[in-house]
């Protein structure tokens, strides 16, 4: 007999949640477009519209028992406790753990979709406003993208507590810059590394398709944070600024809290989503636990492919530092957190001009 709790994917991700705001919003009847950069990016988001129900084939059958990606590039094959799995659990770990990962991508690009309505509302620039409202509508497109994949994997997990919080602290800021920060370089940083990880991990082409057409979109939008927010902060008085600073480091600290560090130390339980993913793979959650604190003291890391986006190190530190948002205040309590701050741009470079071009379906 259908377990009824399986019955609809989506009956145990968490219901909803209601938030309040303090944020200023902002009318602009100056109509200019004064800001070139903001207006070159509002032109290319409306070339570069997309359909997902025209352009992605939704008629690929996809098996959710089976692994969607490639287990030797998923990032735990290097892992002694996953080695040891018999190969039925390895392959559940697999397609669980990937169906989480997904299940926080889609939870992920809710907060965007509302982070970028924020925006619109508080910008106090016409072109600022223009290029909010694109973002909004591409964050619903990607929102639509990835629960119709999820659907598909029958499978929905809860939103992490940690990535809930870092999305809640950035909707209910005070002013747009700090929403800018959380969204565009924080969230959206840990978001362009995971799906470029994805990109190269899945072996499924419906999802690779997709998620290419949503890099396109996300790499705008770090563009974003970098033209504007940059421009913000260079006209901000002293004290603001450090107020800015001191939530940019904030939120990456809470971060590193959840995370267990730049690289994830695997020293704490997973959270609850990620415990149902295990358990769905018949894994003892603290056995899982123990395996990757055991793999940590033997100095061994997942996700050491050659080619892998490190989040943190090559796109969220170097984003903050080149729009201002880390100050020499700041800088000492990254320090004193044991936070090293990157500062070089070229990979968070090269994924921005990944938007140069029109969406390629062929
Ligand atoms: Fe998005
Ligand atoms: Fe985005």
């Amino acid at each position: 007999m259908a377990d009824p709790a399986h019955s609809d994917p989506f009956s145990r991700s968490g219901g909803r949640g209601v938030l309040s705001s303090p944020m200023e919003i902002c009318w602009q009847f100056d109509y200019a477009l004064d800001i070139e950069q903001l207006q070159s990016l509002y032109s290319k988001a409306k070339r570069n519209q997309w359909d997902a129900e025209q352009q992605l084939d939704w008629s690929q059958e996809i098996d959710p028992s089976r692994p969607i990606v490639d287990e030797e590039r998923f990032g735990f094959d290097n892992i002694p406790f996953i080695q040891k799995l018999d190969a039925r659990r390895r392959e559940a770990f697999t397609a669980n753990v990937s169906a989480y990962r997904l299940s926080q991508f889609l939870h992920g690009e809710q907060g965007a979709l509302m982070t970028a309505a924020a925006l619109t509302h508080a910008v106090p620039d016409h072109a600022g406003k223009l290029y909010a409202a694109t973002q909004t509508m591409d964050e619903a497109r990607h929102v639509e993208v990835f629960e119709k994949y999820v659907r598909k994997l029958a499978k929905v997990y809860p939103m992490s507590p940690g990535l809930k919080k870092l999305i809640d602290n950035t909707l209910t800021a005070d002013s747009w810059v700090k929403i800018a920060i959380g969204m565009n370089m924080v969230v959206e940083g840990l978001a362009l590394g995971a799906f470029h990880n994805m990109r190269r991990q899945t072996t499924c082409p419906l999802l690779r398709q997709l998620v290419e057409l949503v890099l396109r979109d996300e790499a705008r939008h770090v563009a974003f944070g970098n033209v504007y927010v940059s421009k913000a902060i260079s006209g901000m008085h002293p004290d603001e600024r450090e107020d800015v600073a001191q939530f940019a480091f904030d939120a990456i600290h809470a971060m590193m809290a959840n995370t267990g560090g730049p690289r994830g130390s695997g020293k704490r339980l997973p959270d609850p989503g990620f415990r149902l993913a295990l358990e769905e793979a018949d894994i003892d959650p603290h056995d899982f636990a123990l395996g990757m604190k055991q793999a940590h003291a033997e100095g061994i890391r997942p996700d050491q492919e050659p080619d892998a986006i490190h989040a943190y190190q090559d796109l969220m530190m170097p984003a903050l530092v080149r729009v201002g948002a880390v100050t020499e205040r700041s800088r000492k309590l990254y320090e004193e957190a044991d936070i090293p701050v990157y500062a070089d741009t070229r990979v968070l470079e090269s994924l921005e001009a990944a938007d140069s071009g029109e969406p390629d379906l062929a």
